[in-house]
């Protein structure tokens, strides 16, 4: 798929089907953000792959709503703030790197033909204790990862007269 079809295709999955992800996909997925850019190179992330069924009642305590675990894979990436490149000024970048491996994640599955969406309305400290996380991660966002059911692109986007300024 060509990159713009793939940035235009993609929009916020909220309807799963229970089918499986080929393994194939998830790996073509896990390696497009395993390259993904981060502040100094610093790749100061870890990715977790959840078997959705297995975990559903953790899941559903982290984030409740039901669509949330209709996909059979869920996908947490988190940051680890006390390894990632900080600025002079004191800016720490972790969410930033974190932020980024989610996009590719999220670009990649839908040039795969999956649906995801950005989750970052979750409960961190049950996301901590219930996926057993390591104290120096930070969870930063989840998304589910399966073949859409339903949902609509949202195209209400602000045009870009709004959006950009030229000096
Ligand atoms: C950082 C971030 C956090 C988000 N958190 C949530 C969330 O917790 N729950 C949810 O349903 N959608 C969440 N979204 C999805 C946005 O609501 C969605 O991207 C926005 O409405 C635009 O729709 P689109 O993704 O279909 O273009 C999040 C998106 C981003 C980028």
């Amino acid at each position: 798929m060509d990159f713009f079809e793939v940035v235009k295709g993609r929009y916020s999955v909220r309807g799963y089907q229970p089918d499986a992800v080929e393994p194939e996909k998830i790996r073509n997925i896990l390696e497009a953000a395993r390259i993904a850019p981060t502040a100094s190179n610093r790749q100061a992330f870890r990715i977790i792959v959840i078997e959705t069924e297995k975990n559903r009642d953790k899941l559903k305590q982290i984030y409740g709503r039901e669509w949330f675990t209709e996909a059979p894979v869920t996908i947490c990436v988190c940051s680890i703030p006390n390894a990632s490149w900080v600025r002079g000024d004191g800016k720490n970048y972790s969410d930033v790197d974190a932020a980024i491996v989610m996009d590719h994640i999220i670009l990649a599955a839908t040039a795969l033909g999956l649906g995801t969406c950005w989750i970052a309305a979750f409960d961190a400290s049950s996301a901590r204790e219930l996926l057993d996380l390591d104290d120096a991660w930070e969870p930063v966002a989840f998304t589910p990862l399966g073949y859409r059911r339903a949902g609509n692109p949202n195209r209400t986007k602000k045009s870009l007269e709004e959006l950009v300024i030229y000096k």
